[in-house]
């Protein structure tokens, strides 16, 4: 899966990205990331990316044509990339290179992201995020270049390459091979609308506490049950609201009350 983020600030992004689960991702060759300088296409006089808006009102905004510029560099190059694995024969269904590539904008007026999201996003081979700064972008060329307007929860950052990353992590590492354990990114919080249960390892006992015996038991039905169990008293307590969407017997119903 390809990643592009256009930005002001390209260093953020990918400093931030080349560690750990996901640095090794792209070492592998499971993902890859680029950046691009949105500042490398103002190709006027003073090389100047943004200005006042019209209308007047506080701050500065990103002007359309840079952006623009980016996007449109940025669309040939993969658009010669689909062209190259076509001819090479690496994409046989050739209704995927038709299908145009979407360009996520961040911003705190998108829809909330959330694990669906994330999900159908990892469907993508390619995904653009495009990341504001200062008072936003030029209405225009959004209107043009962008498919999805994506927050990431109910405040105001100062750009958006926070939120590309989390966006791109939690997309990443649904894409098969990114986690060493593939099962693991199925069974755990936000799957049936339930937050994970409590998880303990070793040692057994740890500040006079000990792991729940039902944990040693080697009983697994049983442990299963009671991690479900886990899961319902902990989604009642701190997120009622997934609770109302989540599948539940009439037992955890009356456990989620108690
Ligand atoms: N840019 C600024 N705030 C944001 C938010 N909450 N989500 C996505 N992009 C943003």
């Amino acid at each position: 899966m390809n990643f592009y983020i256009m930005t002001l600030f390209p260093e953020m992004v990918m400093d931030g990205l080349n560690t750990s689960i996901i640095g090794r991702a792209v070492n592998k060759g499971l993902l890859s990331i680029e950046a691009l300088n949105i500042r490398d296409y103002a190709f006027n006089k003073h090389h100047s990316v943004d200005d006042y808006p019209y209308g007047g009102g506080a701050g500065m905004l990103m002007q359309a044509e840079p952006v623009y510029q980016c996007y449109d560099a940025l669309a040939r190059q993969i658009r010669e990339r689909k062209a190259g694995e076509e001819r090479s024969g690496e994409q046989p269904d050739m209704a995927c290179g038709k299908k145009r590539t979407r360009v996520i904008y961040l911003s705190p007026q998108g829809k909330t992201f959330n694990q669906s999201m994330a999900e159908e996003f990892a469907q993508e081979e390619d995904l653009v995020f495009l990341c504001g700064h200062y008072e936003g972008i030029d209405e225009r060329v959004l209107e043009e270049i962008v498919t999805d307007y994506v927050s990431i929860g109910d405040y105001v950052l100062t750009g958006g390459e926070l939120p590309a990353m989390i966006m791109i992590d939690a997309i990443s590492r649904l894409v098969p091979g990114v986690l060493h354990n593939d099962v693991s990114a199925e069974f755990e919080s936000f799957q049936d609308n339930l937050l994970e249960y409590p998880q303990y390892s070793r040692p057994e006992v740890w500040h006079d506490k000990k792991v729940p015996e039902i944990l040693m038991s080697g009983h697994h039905a049983n442990i299963e049950k009671w991690r479900r169990e886990q899961s319902v008293i902990r989604t009642a307590k701190n997120r009622p609201d997934l609770l109302e969407k989540a599948e539940l017997t009439e037992k955890e119903k009356k456990l989620a009350k108690e």
